[in-house]
Order: C-alpha cells, then sequence, then structure tokens
C-alpha cells in the first residue's frame, strides 16, 4: 500500500472562491447559477473559508460568517455561523471535518466569538463537535378556505412596495424583532443586499415574484405565490419566507394578508417560531398542519463568556459539571451565579448540581429546549434533584429564541 500524505488544510486566497463553490456543489450535488455563485462570493469571506487540499485538488471545505447572536436582555453577542461544510465522497470519514472544525473554531476563538452556530444536513453528524439543537423552529401548512382570524385583523394597513422600498424599510424592523427575541442572527448590508437582489426566474423553484408586504415601520412579509389550478379553479400556494412584526397588530395584518390571497388556497410558511403569535390567532388551529422544523445548533466556544453574556429570567446558583471532548478548556466544573439577572461563571470545585456534555449545554443555553426535557430523557446527570427547576427558571425567555434564515 502506498502512503498517502493527508490533505493541507488552509483558508483560501480571494480568488479562490469559484474553486471552493465548485467543491462544495460537487458533494450536495447541486448546480448553482452564476447568479447564486456571485451571490454566494459577495457573502463569503476568504480568510475564513477553508479548504482541504489534496494533490493540488480541493477536497473538503468549510467556513464561517461572522454574524452577531441576539441573547436575552443584552446588546447582540459575536458567533461564527458555520457553513458550506462539504467532505468529498472519496475522502470521507478521514477526519476532514474534525479538522475543518479544529481551524473554524480556533479561528472564531481568535476573533473573541463566544458561540458558533450552524443548520446541520443530518442532525447526527454535529453532537460530538459539541454542537445542541438549541433553537427549534416549526414548518406552518394551512388550507385557506379553513384561516378565521379569532380577532379581526387590520389587514388594510398592509401595502405591497418594490424592491427598493423593501430595501430601505426591511432591515429596522427586523433589527427591532432582534431586540425581543433571542436567536435571530445579524445581516450585514451585503447580506440583505443579496437577499433582496434582482430575484432572477431561474432560482424562484416554480413561483412567481418576491413580494414583499410591508406595515411601514411595523413589519413585513416576503412571500411567493406558486401558481396552480386544478379543474379550471385557482389552487396556489402561498410560500412565506419571512414575516416579522414589532406588535400584535402588524403580526395580525400580515397574517391575515397573506392567508388570504387571491388564486390561492394554500399557505405555507417555514423556520417559525414555536410560540408563533400565528398559532393564537387563528381559531381552528386543529386544521392547521404543525411539523417540526429545522433546528439552529448552537455550541459553546468559550464557555464562561457565553454563559455570562446573556440575561437570566431569574437569581440562583448552580455547580455544572462540564465535558468537552474538542475543547477541553470548556471542561470541569463551573460555577454559575446570577445576581439581578447578571452572571458570573468561575471555575469551582464543588459538588455539581448537574453533569453534562457541552452539546447538552449549548441546547439549553438559550431557554429554548428545558433543562427537565434533557434530565427526563437521562442526557443529563442530577445530583441535586432541585437544579433542575432552578436552572430552567433562570433559563427562561419571554419570547422563546427564533432563528429563520438558513446560511
Ligand atoms: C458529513 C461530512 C461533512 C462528514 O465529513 P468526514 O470528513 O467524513 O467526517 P470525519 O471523518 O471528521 O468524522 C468525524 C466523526 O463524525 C462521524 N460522522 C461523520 N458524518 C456523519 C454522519 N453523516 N452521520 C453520523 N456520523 C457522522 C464519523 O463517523 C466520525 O465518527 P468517529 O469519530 O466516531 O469515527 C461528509 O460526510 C459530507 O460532506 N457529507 C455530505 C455533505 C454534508 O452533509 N455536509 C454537512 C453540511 S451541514
Amino acid at each position: 500500500m502506498v502512503a498517502t500524505t493527508p490533505p493541507t488544510i488552509r483558508s483560501i486566497a480571494p480568488d479562490e472562491v469559484d474553486r471552493f463553490l465548485a467543491a462544495f456543489s460537487l458533494v450536495f450535488a447541486s448546480e448553482p447559477t452564476e447568479h447564486q455563485l456571485r451571490r454566494a462570493e459577495r457573502r463569503l469571506d476568504p480568510d475564513r473559508s477553508f479548504v482541504a487540499v489534496a494533490r493540488d485538488e480541493v477536497v473538503a471545505t468549510g467556513g464561517a460568517y461572522p454574524f452577531d447572536l441576539a441573547l436575552p436582555g443584552v446588546t447582540p453577542v459575536p458567533c461564527a455561523g458555520v457553513t458550506l461544510i462539504s467532505v468529498r465522497p472519496d475522502h470521507r470519514r478521514r477526519g476532514l471535518l474534525t479538522r475543518l472544525l479544529r481551524n473554524i473554531h480556533d479561528q472564531a476563538r481568535e476573533r473573541g466569538e463566544p458561540f458558533a452556530a450552524l443548520w446541520a444536513s443530518e442532525s447526527p453528524i454535529y453532537g460530538r463537535f459539541g454542537y445542541g439543537p438549541a433553537i427549534p423552529t416549526l414548518e406552518l401548512e394551512a388550507r385557506r378556505a379553513h384561516v378565521r382570524f379569532a380577532v379581526p385583523a387590520p389587514v388594510q394597513d398592509v401595502v405591497l412596495v418594490d424592491t427598493a422600498v423593501a430595501r430601505r424599510a426591511l432591515p429596522p424592523i427586523r433589527e427591532a424583532v432582534r431586540a425581543h427575541r433571542p436567536g435571530l442572527l445579524s445581516r450585514s448590508e451585503a447580506w440583505w443586499d443579496t437577499l433582496l437582489d434582482d430575484d432572477p426566474v431561474a432560482e424562484r423553484d416554480g413561483a412567481g415574484q418576491r413580494c414583499h408586504a410591508l406595515v411601514p415601520g411595523r413589519g413585513y412579509a416576503l412571500y411567493r405565490i406558486a401558481p396552480s389550478w386544478t379543474d379550471g379553479v385557482p389552487d396556489g400556494t402561498v410560500r412565506v419566507r419571512e414575516l416579522h412584526a414589532t406588535d400584535p397588530e402588524a403580526a395580525a395584518a400580515l397574517w391575515a394578508f397573506v392567508t388570504d390571497l387571491d388564486l390561492t388556497s394554500r399557505i405555507v410558511a417555514g423556520s417559525r417560531p414555536v410560540d408563533d403569535p400565528v398559532l393564537a390567532m387563528i381559531e381552528d388551529t386543529a386544521r392547521l398542519t404543525v411539523t417540526q422544523g429545522w433546528p439552529l445548533y448552537l455550541r459553546l466556544l468559550d464557555l464562561p463568556a457565553a454563559l455570562t453574556a446573556r440575561r437570566y429570567a431569574a437569581d440562583g446558583q448552580l455547580v455544572l459539571e462540564v465535558s468537552d471532548a474538542h475543547l477541553p478548556d470548556n471542561a470541569g466544573r463551573w460555577e454559575l451565579t446570577v445576581e439581578g439577572g447578571v452572571a458570573t461563571c468561575r471555575r469551582r470545585d464543588r459538588a455539581p448540581s448537574l453533569s453534562l456534555d457541552t452539546r447538552e449545554l449549548a441546547t439549553v443555553v438559550l431557554g429554548g429546549v428545558r433543562v427537565s426535557q434533557l434530565a427526563a430523557a437521562g442526557r443529563i446527570g442530577v445530583h441535586d434533584t432541585d437544579a433542575v427547576a432552578r436552572f430552567d427558571t433562570m433559563l427562561a425567555t419571554p419570547l422563546a429564541p427564533w432563528h429563520e434564515g438558513m446560511f
């Protein structure tokens, strides 16, 4: 057998973005359009995009976007948005993902990012690397004929606007929502530019043009209609991509608008928060189809920085015994003390209240999944029975954490 040199991992040069994206597309069996390639190029930071190279061929890719993460009660904190992970089939299971993540994590820690986040193509992949499904989401589907609002919605407040107006109007609304909704990641100006760009037909997946419904200063919905006719009867589907509102009336107006569009009979909305008010707006919710959506996975890159970054709902103290196979700095016993909603976290060799892996800590850290649920599933070791309820009360948030944009 001929000994082979392991692939080298390095960040890419600015002129290698196409090569990076071509290698990723091969693994995902995707055929990006020229427009999609240029969009990806505008979002990518070559410095934060890594390739594994073997015999001058790119055999694996992975990178990170510099986001910030909305947390309960404070200004958002930096968060590495891990993305574009791919390993060519002939190089799988030789540790390349492990090496790529090590590079991505090391770089993020050097940049002072206490959290990393990602969307997982398959749920079993990232737990071993310390990622937990911290932000569950819902997929909603409704028949237009079954949608009745319990409270009348001021639908007359909604106007359709063009791309130029939307580009100015939408970002401040989403930022206002982010001030109260943990989990939402920031969007750079370039990100907004590429989200609201020229909307090529080839990327609409059979639907019509992107529509921007606005309640000025208070809310917006991005949607498309996929037209269809059954036996001569219009039977289109409204695909709601994003709907944000800063107050209940604006939310009701937007939902009423997108659920009562002519030529449609069905409405689908993905990546909604688990406490979406629309679930209580509609009278006959039994007729809604609600399924589990893609969660956002989080990882603590710097445990004390991550645990002290947020505000807490209740004061209390506990000692957490944490394991972390990939970032040993996080492992050990930590005393978390919350006073006046503000946390301190320090190493403390006291009897632990709870023992858990860093993945479980990441799962509960934003309050989107309850400690009691993981304890009941046997995923957290409980040494002090009161600690489970205490930690849940401390971690609770007025609004469930949410993240809506795959990256
Ligand atoms: C998923 C993928 C990135 C894994 O890369 P890889 O280089 O084979 O991973 P590694 O060799 O570093 O594997 C590390 C560990 O994860 C496990 N693992 C890797 N992929 C897995 C999967 N899909 N399901 C379950 N376990 C997986 C390996 O078995 C290995 O476990 P071990 O340490 O107990 O041996 C690669 O298979 C791939 O590119 N798949 C298609 C694209 C994709 O899904 N990308 C992820 C986008 S979010």
